[in-house]
């Protein structure tokens, strides 16, 4: 589709996602050329900045590349406190300004990037100064994480933004959707004969989604503390994830199409009670280690961090999904920060055969696997058995691995160009609809509910640098994860 012209606002702008993540974005969209052809960034946030100061601010993680000056020249500013009406006058009458002096569309994306406390007056007060509707422009709404902290908040926030923007025009951004082997998921299922017709509980023994973290919440302790892997990483990114590996065939590649299929998977999801918690979900937060000589803070050494928390920074936990296709099937997905490493993986652990006709040696029974990984070092590898040549019978586990990285000439986008352009162009695909949202949350709830009035319910401490607490293997009866939360450092990590 053809991206319009338009201005994008990014409220927050002198936040640490403007700066790490969305300028270099654009500015990557910019060098391959897929901005719009008049295009501005108008950046807004209560920090009293010129544009000047502001574009300096966006170079700091920008490549020095022999574009970066014109680039920088579509960048502006506005001092905007956030949640006062006045203020979106002066906001208002900048847009138009920028408009006008760029001959740009009064076409507009805004991008909420604040504090989640403002996620519903900033809509708000752009509505009452006119700027949410337009019967000429587009005018479009995107939400960064965290959408709500609980059903009722994402409840209620969907209430509140609904009053003022269109579904239509709401775009939930997880970020997850945007990289390049979540999409790939549609079409390593959907354009190859070979792997759909196993994709169902006769085949598939179980999955398993883990994303690694090997580092731990940083400067982000006060953020973490009261959110924990469960809010910030499973009811969002491992649950749309989730979506993509276990969704029907979608009528059409469309937004609403693909949704439908995303949103019928969520409504299968066998719950959780409360009194299961304890059976099915395993909880985990790292404690000091030290890692090739180095000490490592412990999760309640961190700042921001309550002394005495709760929180959990892993979180492995086991569901079903009540439908044909599923019937029966573990899901597995794990999270946690201070790993051994960083990566996300999908794990596809295919039955085994009927018959074991090779004599008894390890590998013959072992399963076929086929991994997804997200990241890093994007690719597909499938696991299967080949006769060791020589004499006799003897089957070995050989990797048949393909890496994105094998491909000549081709970048992989990060999820925020991705989306971002997607926004631009009007595509809501990669988006999270608030009903899905909503029933995301459903699942999780008595997760939370059982966390907070069961103190019986067990944290259980993993030293950092190590896959998380052991008890997480009981999750998997007859197996192992791919990394066994067995204390052990990783290597050999793709094999
Ligand atoms: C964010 C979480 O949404 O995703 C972070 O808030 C987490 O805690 C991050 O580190 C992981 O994203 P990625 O793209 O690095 O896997």
């Amino acid at each position: 589709k053809q991206t319009e012209n338009q201005i994008l606002i990014i409220f927050g702008a002198s936040g640490d996602l403007t700066k790490r993540k969305l300028i270099p974005a654009l500015f990557e969209l910019y060098k391959r050329k897929m901005l719009p052809e008049k295009f501005a960034v108008l950046g807004a946030s209560r920090s009293q900045l010129s544009d000047e100061e502001f574009r300096l601010r966006a170079d700091e993680f920008l490549d020095d590349h022999e574009s970066l000056e014109d680039f920088k020249k579509m960048l502006f500013y506005q001092s905007v406190q956030n949640d006062t009406a006045d203020d979106f006058i002066p906001l208002k009458n900048r847009l138009d300004e920028i408009a006008d002096a760029g001959s740009i569309e009064k076409n507009y994306v805004f991008y909420l990037s604040t504090p989640p406390s403002l996620y519903s007056v900033i809509p708000k007060l752009l509505c009452k100064n006119g700027l949410s509707k337009s019967d000429q422009f587009f005018r479009r709404l995107i939400v960064e994480k965290p959408f709500g902290t609980d059903l009722e908040s994402a409840q209620e926030l969907n209430v509140q933004l609904l009053n003022y923007f269109e579904e239509e025009q709401i775009y939930r951004i997880d970020h997850y959707l945007g990289k390049e082997t979540v999409q790939n998921m549609l079409v390593t299922r959907f354009s190859n004969g070979i792997f759909e017709p196993l994709w169902n509980r006769r085949y598939i023994e179980r999955v398993e989604i883990t994303s690694a973290e090997s580092l731990g919440v940083e400067s982000r302790g006060g953020y973490y503390d009261h959110s924990g892997a469960l809010r910030d990483m499973v009811q969002n990114h491992l649950l749309q994830v989730t979506g993509f590996v276990a969704m029907e065939p979608p009528v059409v590649v469309e937004a609403d199409a693909i949704r439908n299929e995303i949103l019928k998977v969520f409504q299968s999801f066998r719950p959780i009670r409360e009194n299961e918690v304890s059976k099915y979900v395993i909880r985990g937060q790292y404690t000091a280690s030290t890692i090739g000589g180095k000490q490592i803070a412990g999760y309640r050494e961190e700042e921001g961090v309550d002394r005495l928390s709760r929180t959990e920074t892993f979180i492995a936990l086991k569901f079903f999904i009540d439908n044909w296709r599923w019937a029966g099937v573990p899901f597995l997905i794990r999270t946690g920060k201070k790993l051994p490493t960083r990566v996300t993986e999908i794990v596809i652990t295919f039955r085994k055969v009927p018959h074991h006709l090779f004599g008894n040696n390890n590998d013959q029974h072992s399963h076929n696997q086929m991994i997804i990984r997200i990241q890093p070092d994007e690719g597909i590898l499938l696991k299967f058995g080949m006769k060791t040549p020589g004499a006799g019978f003897n089957v070995q586990t050989v990797n048949m691995d393909f890496h994105y990285s094998d491909l000549t000439n081709t970048t992989v986008p990060a999820a925020y160009e991705r989306l971002l352009l997607d926004c631009m162009i009007g595509d809501a695909t990669l988006y999270a609809r608030g009903d899905a949202v909503e029933q995301a949350w459903k699942f999780v709830q008595p997760i939370i509910n059982a966390w907070q009035t069961n103190p019986e319910i067990p944290i259980y401490g993993y030293p950092a640098g190590t896959w998380g607490p052991e008890e997480a293997e009981r999750l998997i009866p007859n197996g192992s994860w791919r990394y066994p939360c067995k204390n052990l450092t990783n290597d050999g990590l793709y094999c």
